[in-house]
């Protein structure tokens, strides 16, 4: 029976097994009064809960969702509960972006003798929840189609088109070429407008070197692909960044690599261009300045605005510095630390978390699962053992519907929780323009608030901090419950 207003609701509880478990049954033993909306899960440690298992729950038509586990430094593994504290408050603070209220998701600390403590906990909650109306189900919410009204910030002129550097930049690479087992690089695609990676091994793959603003794949993606062999890369500053992280993580090894830096000029936004462009059969000729894009498409001269064109995330870019370079090329303006601001993010947050939850509804309804955004991220290293494609554990169902589209775009983004590095490669490789850096961008920003402004690859000897814990959180408020 529910001892709230005759009307249950459904709460998830993650249960630690050793000290809120424990908790519930002592207040269960002492007869105390409690609602009886909790349906609990008992978990070895609450370090064992996943934040899937949470977002999982609550897409799945979960009212609330509670986790306890035993106090800090009361942990029977010693430190789960540290690991848990950080991930639980990233996942809180998560949430709103997704269009879930986050007082639908709440964690705490229960001993197994505090059964008075445990009724309190349950009860307030279980009010807490009952105060919010059921939670939508994400297939009945109302699609939003609204367009992206995005304001552009631009921090520095992106020199678009310059190439004073290609000669210096080809010499530089001849030079150690012979020392290396290859150089990645970019060359031409399909036609002037596509560029593709390049595995440079001779002078005659040299040749073929592009470097400009058609040249949008991070190339750093490959890089755990040669572990064990002596390479070059040639990267620019969001994809610096990119390798830092992996060298943070022990994917990829220093020594083994030799860094090429160029200066980003900022990158075309291709689909957009395409669009402008409508079918072609040939495309003649091609030329990028810091104005202008004139094509030659057909037998027939275009032209169009460079401005109009660039990837949204390149414009308010300010990063153009690599923060590790062998040799760097080209002229730089020494900013690189900061984080690009992402203009979708800003578009979402002047929604209501209804409307967030239609917009997720309305975009995710053309994804067509082709997995692009995961196997481009340079951060994606699991490959083959990717949870999404497990049957074992089968986090995700075969089925193509729009919930499922969601979960797995969240898995992705919580894996890159502290890791992300902004590279934008998800979004700008989506076939179908799903704006979902946003969710990214969110995170980071999530990480960047709680722990001291922290940037995921600026430092090599960093560790990633969802990877580690103190044991006094300076920025995170947990709840007293009184
Ligand atoms: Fe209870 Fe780790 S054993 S939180």
């Amino acid at each position: 029976m529910s001892a709230l207003a005759n009307e249950e609701r459904r709460i998830v509880g993650f249960l630690c097994n050793w000290c809120s478990y424990g908790g519930a049954d002592t207040a269960g033993v002492a007869r105390a009064n409690q609602p009886t909306d909790l349906r609990i899960i008992r978990v070895p440690c609450s370090g064992r809960v996943n934040p899937l298992f949470v977002v999982k729950a609550l897409l799945n038509g979960a009212d609330g969702v509670l986790v306890s586990g035993c106090h800090p430094r009361d942990c029977h593994y010693g430190s789960g509960n540290f690991y848990a504290r950080r991930r639980l408050e990233v996942l809180k603070r998560f949430l709103p972006i997704l269009g879930i209220d986050p007082q639908r998701f709440s964690y705490t600390w229960v001993s197994a003798s505090e059964g008075s403590r445990w009724q309190q906990v349950v009860t307030r909650f279980t009010e807490e929840i009952h105060a919010l109306e059921p939670a939508p189900r994400f297939e009945d919410v109302e699609p939003l189609e609204k367009a992206l009204t995005l304001t552009q910030e631009k921090h520095r002129p992106l020199g678009v088109g310059k190439q004073d550097w290609l000669a210096k930049l080809k010499e530089a690479i001849s030079d150690k070429l012979a020392d290396l087992d290859c150089v990645l690089g970019w060359q031409q695609g399909r036609d002037l407008l596509h560029s593709v990676p390049l595995f440079i091994q001779s002078a005659d793959d040299l040749q073929k070197l592009r470097c400009d603003a058609t040249c949008h794949n991070n190339l750093v993606r490959y890089l755990p692909d040669f572990k064990g062999r002596k390479v070059g890369i040639i990267v620019r500053g969001c994809e610096a960044k990119s390798l830092v992280q992996l060298l943070q993580e022990g994917i990829i090894n220093r020594e083994e690599l030799v860094i090429f830096a160029l200066p980003c000029q900022g990158l075309l936004d291709l689909p957009l261009v395409e669009e402008a462009l409508g079918r072609y059969q040939k495309l003649e000729g091609l030329e990028i300045t810091d104005s202008a894009l004139k094509l030659r498409v057909d037998g027939k001269d275009v032209t169009l605005a460079t401005a109009d064109y660039l990837q949204s995330r390149c414009l308010s870019c300010p990063n153009d510095t690599p923060v590790l370079a062998d040799y760097p090329i080209g002229e730089f303006t020494g900013e690189s630390a900061t984080t690009a601001q992402c203009p979708e993010l800003a578009f979402l947050d002047s929604l209501s978390l209804t409307e967030r939850l239609g917009f997720w509804r309305a975009c995710l309804s053309r994804c067509i699962l082709c997995h692009a955004c995961r196997n481009s991220c340079p951060m994606c290293v699991c490959r083959d053992q990717c949870i999404a494609e497990s049957r074992e554990p089968h986090w995700q169902s075969a089925k193509a519907s729009v919930k499922e589209k969601f979960f797995f775009q969240i898995i992705h983004a919580l894996h890159l929780a502290g890791r992300c590095t902004g590279c934008g490669q998800c979004q700008a490789n989506c076939p179908m323009g799903i704006p979902i850096f946003a969710l990214r961008a969110h995170l980071n920003r999530v990480i960047s608030e709680l722990f001291d402004g922290y940037q995921a690859g600026l430092d090599p000897k960093a560790v990633p901090p969802l990877l580690t814990y103190a044991q006094e959180e300076a920025n995170i408020q947990e709840r007293s419950w009184e």
